[in-house]
């Protein structure tokens, strides 16, 4: 598969204003995209860090994806994002490699992204996306 290269990172945190004056102080970052996504359970922040970018995921409520994540693995490092042309054809190079898909087609993920997510158990333990930005 052909990756453009890594479209971001994935973090979890509990407070999204919080984290977001974090990454501001310490890094000088800034707010490319921030929306709560209440269907998916999220308060979210695409931010640039330099020529790269970080996504900080808060949860909506504990019964949601990002709050059972923090409940069982706390803060952190939640996933890694691949940047592909298509990914539609990333999946099916992926299943075909043999990866374990949580999402057999492409969806609409945060920021109006094209995405799909691999399971962790298909990656040594990362929950990796695959991304086509439009
Ligand atoms: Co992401």
């Amino acid at each position: 598969m052909t990756v453009g290269g890594i479209h971001h990172l994935g973090v979890a945190v509990d407070d999204l204003d919080e984290a977001l004056e974090t990454y501001r102080r310490l890094f000088g970052a800034t707010v490319e995209h921030r929306s709560t996504v209440f269907d998916q359970g999220v308060d979210a922040a695409s931010l640039l860090v330099g020529a790269d970018r970080v996504e900080l995921l808060a949860p909506t409520g504990d019964d949601t994806p990002v709050g059972r994540f923090l409940e069982s693995r706390g803060t952190g490092m939640h996933h890694v994002a691949y940047e592909v042309a298509d990914v539609r054809a990333a999946l099916a190079e992926l299943a075909a490699a043999g990866a374990e898909l949580i999402d057999e087609v492409p969806r609409v993920g945060l920021f109006g992204l094209e995405v799909a997510f691999v399971h962790p158990d298909a990656v040594h333990g990362v929950l990796t996306e695959v991304v086509c930005p439009v």
